[in-house]
């Protein structure tokens, strides 16, 4: 099958979905897949109707390709694609939703306020330390840590150059460890633990290669283990997702911390890059990089 492979796209995390996409277009070729890339832009709609690919592979992170919008023009077209469908992906996107529905799921998940970045910015809203991320953002851009040590809410909130969603959560910070885990169809892949020597795992920690250190798999207790990889599916069942997901979460095991595992959001569109979570995931259950994207590629469905 002719496959395009759609990437780029005009949210913050286009230069991660950037090369995201040429890992997977160079996987697909490699063995033997046609394939046309393509940079979404507004005319989308036309060079798919010009182009008419068997398929797409959704290779985009943030808009518009992450909080359905893509999928619901794939829909209209006809054209099966990959990952999540219009619902599942604009609900994981609007973290607040998705927050609101997986609790409802029974699966735990940080609490604390959706508001306007101004409102955070005024003032600390909720006992220090927290955490404020626009509420439909990924890869930890514009995720400020706020502790004691800060006096006043991060003023970048205040910004006329903010340029991200303009609604923000504030969340409780939670202490403890950094996991993730991704589902694959039916089945959760390996537990990574996050290691870094950064503040947190930022987008520095993420994309810069040595920036932060997977251990895979994660050491954990087994039942934590088998826990994470479990409220992993039903992370992806709650939400509707299809194909590969990736939940991640804090594990608060500190001492006297709560032991809880919290779900801190799911992806639908998780990174695919050089230095991503996923496809090491995949390698540790003997799945190579290219076996992965042709799964996809296969698993693409209206
Ligand atoms: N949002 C980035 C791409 C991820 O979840 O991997
Ligand atoms: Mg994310």
């Amino acid at each position: 099958p002719h496959v395009a492979v759609l990437m780029g796209g005009w949210s913050a995390e286009r230069e991660v979905s950037l090369r995201s996409g040429k890992a997977c277009a160079d996987a697909l070729e490699s063995v033997g897949y046609p394939v046309t890339r393509i940079d979404v832009g507004r005319d989308i709609a036309l060079r798919l109707a010009d182009l008419k690919p068997d398929v797409v592979l959704n290779v985009t992170h943030g808009r518009p390709g992450e909080d359905g919008t893509l999928s619901a023009i794939l829909e209209v077209m006809r054209i099966p694609y990959s990952h999540s469908g219009v619902m599942s992906s604009a609900l994981a996107m609007d973290k607040a939703m998705a927050k609101r529905v997986l609790s409802a799921s029974g699966i735990a998940v940080p609490g604390g306020l959706r508001v306007h970045r101004l409102e955070a910015a005024r003032e600390h809203l909720i006992a220090r330390p927290y955490v404020v991320k626009p509420n439909a953002e990924g890869s930890s851009i514009g995720v400020f840590i706020v502790t004691a040590e800060h006096e006043h809410p991060p003023q970048e909130l205040n910004s006329a150059e903010w340029g991200l969603d303009e609604t923000v959560l504030v969340e409780p910070f939670i202490a403890g460890r950094e996991l993730t885990c991704a589902v694959m169809g039916d089945r959760a892949l390996a537990v990574i633990e996050i290691v870094q020597d950064n503040r947190f795992y930022d987008y520095e920690a993420k994309y810069a290669p040595g920036g932060s250190r997977h251990l895979i798999p994660a050491p954990l207790k087994p039942n934590i283990y088998s826990e994470v990889q479990r409220l992993s599916l039903a992370a992806h069942h709650a939400l509707g997702c299809k194909g590969v997901s990736r939940a991640d979460f804090r594990y608060d095991d500190t001492p006297g911390g709560t032991g809880d595992l919290v779900c801190l959001e799911v992806n639908t569109q998780p990174g695919m890059t050089g230095t991503s979570l996923v496809p090491d995931m995949a390698a540790h259950e003997g799945i190579s990089f290219a076996e992965l994207v042709e799964w996809m590629v296969l698993d693409a469905s209206l």
